[in-house]
Order: C-alpha cells, then sequence, then structure tokens
C-alpha cells in the first residue's frame, strides 16, 4: 500500500489510549513521523512507542498536560525541533466529568474548558508558526456538539459546541495560508472515556448500528482528512456516529 503521509510530521495531543492511540497508529502507518502528547499514561505511551517503533514508525511521545498551555506550547516547539517541520495537528485530548447542572463543581467546569477548549487554540496557535500552504488541522469534537441525548453532560457538550465553532473560525483564519481545519464528531466509541457497561448497555439502542464505534474508524477518518485527497475540505465537523443521530 502506498504510504500517502510519507515524509509528513503530524502531533497528536492525548496519543496514549483511545482515539488518540489508534490516530497514532494509523498515521505513523499512512508513513507520517509522528508526536504525541500524553498527561497520565506513560506506560501506555511508551508501549505504543514500542510498537510503532517495531512497524518501522517514526514516534515520540512528550509529556505534556493540555491543562498547562505552556506545556503544550513547548510539545508543540519539540515535535517541531525533533522532525524539522508540523505539518498535522491533531488536537484530540480530552476529558469528560459528568454532572447535572444543579451538581457540578466550578473548578470542573475550568478543567474540562482548559483542557477540551483552550488548549485547542493554544496548539492551533503555536503549530501555525511552524505550517505552510498543504497544513491539517484537526480536532476530534462530538456529536453532542449538536445533540447531547441525555442529561447530566452539559459542560461537556458545551466544550465540544466550542471545538465546533472554533474549527469553523480558523478555517477562515487560515484558509488564505493554504491550511485546512475541520473536526470529526464521534459518536459513542468504545474507549476508557465509557468503560461502564451499564453505560455502553444504554447506548447501544440508540445507535442506528446497534454498536458503539471503534477508535481505529474515527482515526481512518482523521487520517483521511490529513491527507492530499482531502484538501478542499475545510471548515466542516464531519459526524461519524453509527447513526447515533440519525
Ligand atoms: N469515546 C467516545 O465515545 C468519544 C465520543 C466523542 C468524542 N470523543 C472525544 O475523543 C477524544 C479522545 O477520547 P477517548 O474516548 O479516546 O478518551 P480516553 O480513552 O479517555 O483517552 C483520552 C486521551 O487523552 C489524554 N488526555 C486526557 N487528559 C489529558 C490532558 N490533560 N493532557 C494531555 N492528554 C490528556 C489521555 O492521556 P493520559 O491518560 O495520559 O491522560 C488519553 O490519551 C476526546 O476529545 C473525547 O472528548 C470521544
Amino acid at each position: 500500500m502506498t504510504k500517502i503521509l510519507l515524509g509528513k510530521v503530524a502531533l497528536v495531543t492525548g496519543g496514549s489510549r483511545g482515539i488518540g492511540a489508534a490516530i497514532v497508529r494509523r498515521l505513523a502507518a499512512d508513513g507520517a513521523a509522528v508526536a504525541f502528547t500524553f498527561a497520565a499514561s506513560e506506560e501506555r505511551a511508551l508501549a505504543l512507542v514500542a510498537e510503532v517503533e517495531a512497524l518501522g514508525g517514526k514516534v515520540l511521545a512528550i509529556k505534556a498536560d493540555s491543562g498547562d498551555a505552556e506545556a503544550v506550547r513547548r510539545a508543540v516547539a519539540r515535535t517541531a525541533g525533533a522532525f524539522g517541520v508540523l505539518d498535522i495537528l491533531v488536537n484530540n485530548a480530552g476529558i469528560l466529568i459528568h454532572g447535572k447542572v444543579d451538581e457540578f463543581a466550578l473548578e470542573d467546569f475550568d478543567r474540562m474548558v482548559d483542557v477540551n477548549v483552550r488548549a485547542v487554540f493554544v496548539a492551533v496557535q503555536a503549530a501555525i508558526k511552524h505550517m505552510t500552504t498543504g497544513g491539517r488541522i484537526i480536532t476530534t469534537g462530538s456529536v453532542v456538539a449538536d445533540y447531547t441525548g441525555f442529561p447530566g453532560a452539559s459542560i461537556y457538550s458545551m466544550t465540544k459546541g466550542a471545538v465546533s465553532a472554533m474549527t469553523r473560525g480558523f478555517a477562515r483564519d487560515l484558509g488564505p495560508r493554504g491550511i485546512t481545519v475541520n473536526a470529526v464528531q464521534p459518536g459513542p466509541t468504545e474507549t476508557d472515556i465509557n468503560d461502564i457497561e451499564s453505560q455502553r448497555a444504554m447506548l447501544r439502542p440508540m445507535m442506528a448500528l446497534g454498536r458503539m464505534g471503534k477508535d481505529w474508524e474515527v482515526a481512518s477518518l482523521v487520517a483521511y482528512l490529513a491527507g492530499p485527497q482531502a484538501g478542499f475540505i475545510t471548515g466542516s465537523l464531519l459526524t461519524i456516529d453509527g447513526g447515533y443521530t440519525a
């Protein structure tokens, strides 16, 4: 198979587990040199590095909490320093804190905004200093930006709504430089973020396909957006949800 991302350099935030790890694997398999950040899961990050290197890929793990703007900026600079350029930024790191409005803590509100929203702005601002025409910015949003579906997800949904608004705005800002900016909006996907069987049992009947998504399925869409065939797609919010919102 042709490695369509050969010679490209990518940074994936939150790449140690789940959808982010699948994106790291897929971009590396497509030929890109891939740096990724993690906050806590060092063992998983090192195992992923070993896995990608064993397959001949170029990969770099960087400890950087997305809630810390300086750490995010350093991760971008380190990626460009290690691999020379930066062509693809995938803002994937995200956290989900549940709670209904009457009980939601202010610290949880701030933490989710910092990681899910502010870090996207900070990473984009740092990354575009290194990007040239053909650059790609892809953020993992969520279908909850458009359809929440159940109680207790209002603040998480708000952060993903912010991602969708930023995506459209950044696409307008960066279009003249030939950089595309898009978001993928997964529906319920099997990862640690929802690793509770009662939750999954509630979600499955809500899916047109009767099953939740797989991390690699979301990664396939991200890889398509990162590739040369997606050059005319920008400002788009691409839903991948097994018919959850159909
Ligand atoms: N799974 C779903 O159903 C679903 C649906 C729609 C959208 N999404 C979105 O998809 C993205 C990935 O979620 P997931 O389901 O793969 O979740 P996950 O399995 O919990 O993985 C989250 C990843 O983000 C990293 N991360 C978390 N907080 C971080 C921080 N402060 N700084 C840096 N990295 C951080 C984690 O690394 P550490 O362990 O090292 O902290 C991990 O690699 C998120 O943006 C999420 O909102 C998920």
